[in-house]
């Protein structure tokens, strides 16, 4: 398996996958993107960086995202990740790779403390590979996101540095 930052090439299908609610999961906000707002996203926003999940044999079958949520009042970032596997590439191990491979990325070419991660109480699949990442949920965010006609309960998870200690699969010199 494979990360690779996600070309323009690849915007036809980010936005077909952006569309699909199979694809985004039960538990996230549904927003339909036409290729037009994929490509601004893409060209305009330097806070939005996205990776192609790869297979070995070169087949996309999904994507990791980092952004920053800027606390306005102090101009602090925080780092933040996401991501959807296409649903026939699920619990294959897929999510677990992709994840340990983005924190060590992060970690070895940010000067960042933490890494964090939202998501709903419900969502079984997301919160096991946060763990398995050495990522620990730090509470609740009660209400906090409107999805399918209702408010959500999410957790707040986040693994910081220290924990972290060394790369998992990537290595210094790759
Ligand atoms: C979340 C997601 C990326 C997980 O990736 P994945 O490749 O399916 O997960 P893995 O195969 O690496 O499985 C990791 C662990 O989670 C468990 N798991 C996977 N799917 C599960 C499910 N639906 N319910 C409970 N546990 C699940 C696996 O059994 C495995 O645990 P184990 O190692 O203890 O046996 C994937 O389910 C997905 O794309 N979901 C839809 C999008 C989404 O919800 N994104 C997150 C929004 S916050």
């Amino acid at each position: 398996m494979n990360l690779r930052v996600m070309e323009k090439e690849d915007l036809p299908l980010f936005a077909d996958w952006a569309n699909k609610p199979e694809v985004l999961g039960e538990y996230n906000p549904l927003h339909q993107m036409s290729k037009t707002e994929a490509e601004r996203i893409f060209e305009e926003s330097s806070s939005i960086k996205p990776f192609i999940i790869e297979k070995k044999d070169g087949t996309k079958i999904g994507f990791i995202f980092h952004f920053n949520v800027v606390h306005t009042a102090t101009g602090t970032n925080q780092l933040e990740i996401g991501y959807s596997l296409v649903p026939d590439e699920r619990r294959k191990g897929y999510g677990t790779e992709a994840l340990a491979i983005m924190v060590d990325y992060l970690f070895l070419s940010k000067d960042i403390m933490r890494i964090q991660a939202q998501t709903d109480q419900r969502n079984m699949a997301s919160q096991r590979i946060l763990e398995k990442a050495g990522f620990k949920k730090e509470g609740t965010l009660r209400n906090n996101f409107f999805v399918r006609g209702e408010w959500t309960d999410d957790h707040m998870y986040s693994i910081i540095r220290r924990e972290w200690k060394e790369p998992k699969i990537l290595t210094k010199t790759a």
